[in-house]
């Protein structure tokens, strides 16, 4: 929205589909947008199924005068992945309260009690147009608006109202024709981040925060309420303002200044505007009018479990420091594939100012103060989803050898679903890329609740899991926009190797393998680059012998089991083809069944202590007429390798190994998805930020 700055239509369309285009990677099946009208109150949409370029040309090809220009306004754009209805344009947001848009809404996440309220405003006559969950936050706006007098003066009020009837997790934009050029933004869960574009310098880099709200609203809007009649009571007066708000966009001159607001839920769609940006904690609640931002609470502190983040009195401005160049495909045709090619650098990100390669020493600032602390613990639970659940798995063996503390890994959802036991000794990590997957939001959560130490290791500066944790490691991988996750993993690998060598540290007869570790990250890039050099050779791997393959089984032991699940859920994740990491240990139990001269096998095979064994595998589906493609080390001269397909790379140190070999099935999975026409970018069904349990 912007203030005193005068935009035309057509930069206002443009603004918000190239933001909707920069959070492409986030996973959508369908986009829309609301824009003021001619009319006071009007607006327009425009929405489509599938992409963002299918909603620009429907713009374009409408009457909609482009040209018509706005001092103040406020629209608003959406891309949705359905979860309640299917795709349509019905159902994609921005979704009305009725056919004269008095509230107009936008929502990323889940309300999980939709149908209850649709059912009790159904009953109360107001019509529904779509399948979604979202429709009801609207349409229960104009219910407030319509039934408390109150609530027709105060935007702010009236969202708060509905808010506190919404169970699950959001982040909303309200726009309402009732209260014009105003805003209200809200979250709980998902991720979302106000940024600001002024042209003079600000007086103040923050934005107080009103800790206020009512007492009590008895009444809450359920079936069980709407037969008693008098639901949703209005906000009884006890107020506490616990600070006066800031006028906080003036100048520095003292004035005030004309000024955009973009609110959003990923930097990436706004950095190309500005850079400052403020990120909102959830429970609060944004309103903007008249160049001003007010942030409120919607939920007090004694309610309960409110992290010290969320208690701040204060939200900062923060300046970003990632590039819009850094978010563009470049000369690569898919960002995956940029991904991947930027392996040799982002590792060297990730140890840049922490790994000293002359003294052998890390040291990871983030954690320093809490070392004692983590190396006093009884044990350290790792949690994780997809990719980051591997690197967790990778980096497994290590971390128990540098630091003898025992360490178990969790998949959040199933950590979740065990109400696993957790204790104030425990130290608790949670990895993700972007630091908003729920799953690990909610372990997470659940964790500090129970007054473990939380560390987290994300990608995604300013995320929630790198705010709610006590300590942690950012592995500065920069913006990862595929899907398929790929740089972010090899350097959530580093970053946890790097946390284990440095709890380490004081073990004096660890030295020698510490250094010997230590000196393998050193000629890690360069062995990268080596390991990218057999793109063509994978490339014709995916074209000639796995290509039209119906399955494909990947196998491996010790430190490559990582490697053999991570190489599998890439070939799944955008091949569609179906692919299953097997641990070779587990051979006999089960996948040997599967082994026949048609079965195509993918099996891990650099040198490390537990070689023989691999081999023994080898010799067992060989025997069983298999033809395997086998990784091994570029300097392998067994017999027995002249005779298969063999993708080789360089040696490294044991533990390191899974950095190098998984590249290989990074490019072949990428191979076999551009073989068979696939969105490798943006693979079906799949979101890159899975914010909803
Ligand atoms: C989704 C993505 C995966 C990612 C996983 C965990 O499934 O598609 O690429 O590994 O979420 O995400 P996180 O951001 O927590 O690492």
């Amino acid at each position: 929205c912007n203030y005193l700055r005068e935009k035309d239509r057509k930069t206002i369309c443009e603004v918000l589909c190239n933001g909707l285009a920069r959070q492409e990677y986030r996973g959508y099946d369908s986009a829309g947008i609301g824009i003021d009208g001619d009319k006071p109150g009007e607006v327009y949409y425009f929405k489509e199924v599938g992409k963002v370029a299918g909603l620009r040309k429907k713009i374009a090809d409408s009457t909609m005068d482009t040209s018509k220009t706005f001092l103040s306004q406020v629209s608003i754009a959406h891309t949705r992945w359905a979860t309640h209805g299917p795709p349509s344009t019905v159902n994609c947001h921005p979704l009305r309260s009725d056919p004269n848009s008095e509230f107009i809404v936008v929502h990323n996440g889940i309300v999980t009690n939709s149908v209850a309220l649709r059912t009790v405003l159904q009953k109360r006559g107001y019509a529904f147009e779509s399948e979604t969950d979202t429709e009801a936050v609207a349409i229960l706006s104009k219910y407030v608006y319509d039934t408390q007098p109150a609530m027709k003066k105060s935007f702010t009020e009236l969202v708060k109202t509905v808010l506190r009837e919404l169970e699950g997790s959001f982040a909303f934009v309200f726009k309402s024709s009732h209260f014009p050029n105003e805003i209200v933004t809200a979250r709980r869960g998902s991720p979302l981040l106000i940024g600001v574009k002024t042209e003079k310098k600000l007086k103040v880099d923050f934005v107080d925060v009103e800790i206020s709200g009512p007492k009590d609203t008895t009444e809450t809007l359920s079936p069980a309420s709407s037969t008693a009649g008098g639901l949703l009571a209005p906000p009884t007066a006890s107020h506490s303002i616990a600070r006066s708000q800031s006028r906080a966009f003036m100048s520095e001159d003292g004035m005030p200044q004309p000024i955009e607001f973009f609110v959003a839920s990923d930097a990436a769609a706004i950095i190309e505007h500005t850079k400052r940006v403020l990120y909102l904690e959830d429970d609060d609640i944004a309103h903007i009018s008249e160049g001003e931002l007010h942030i409120h609470r919607f939920r007090r502190a004694e309610e309960g479990n409110i992290t010290p983040s969320q208690a701040a009195a204060t939200r900062s401005i923060e300046t970003l420091e990632i590039e819009l160049a850094e978010i563009m495909k470049g000369k690569f045709d898919h960002f995956m594939q940029k991904e991947i090619y930027e392996q040799p650098e982002s590792v060297v990100n990730t140890m840049r100012g922490r790994v000293n390669f002359d003294t052998n020493a890390i040291t990871l600032g983030g954690l320093r103060a809490y070392l004692p602390i983590i190396r006093r613990g009884r044990r350290i639970v790792f949690s994780a989803c997809g990719t980051s659940y591997h690197s967790c798995l990778a980096t497994r063996a290590i971390f128990e050898e540098l630091t003898e503390i025992p360490a178990s890994i969790e998949l959040a959802s199933d950590f979740l679903d065990r109400k696993t036991p957790i204790f104030r000794d425990d130290v608790c990590v949670f990895v993700s890329q972007s630091g908003e997957t729920a799953d690990t939001i909610l372990a997470m959560r659940y964790c500090l609740e129970r007054g473990a130490l939380c560390v987290g290791v994300v990608n995604t500066v300013g995320s929630t899991i790198s705010r709610e944790t006590h300590c942690g490691i950012h592995i500065n991988a920069g913006p990862e926009i595929g899907v398929a996750s790929t740089k972010a993993y090899t350097s959530q690998y580093i970053a946890l190797l790097m946390m284990a060598l440095q709890l380490s540290e004081d073990r004096i007869s660890l030295t020698p393998r510490r250094n010997q570790i230590i000196q393998g990250l050193l000629a890690l890039p360069a062995q990268i680059k080596k390991v990218l050099d057999l793109d063509k050779s994978l490339q014709e791997l995916a074209n000639t012998s796995l290509s039209n393959q119906r399955s494909l089984l990947i196998m491996g032991r010790g430190y490559q089991h990582a490697t053999c699940l991570e190489g599998a859920l890439k070939i799944k994740e955008i091949s569609y083809l179906h692919s299953e990491g097997i641990l070779a240990g587990e051979l006999k139990h089960g996948p040997l069944a599967l082994i026949d001269e048609n079965m195509p096998v993918i099996i891990v095979m650099t040198r490390d202590s537990l070689f023989a064994k691999v081999e023994s595998a080898f010799a067992q589906i060989t025997a069983r007429k298999a033809a395997p493609v086998v990784i091994c080390n570029d300097d392998d001269d067994s017999k027995f390798l002249k005779h298969v397909k063999t993708i080789r790379v360089p040696k490294t140190i044991d533990c390191l190994q899974g950095l190098l070999n998984i590249i290989p099935l990074q490019l072949l999975s990428y191979h076999l998805a551009v073989k068979n026409g696939f969105d490798v970018d943006f693979p079906r069904n799949l979101a890159k930020s899975v914010t909803t349990e």
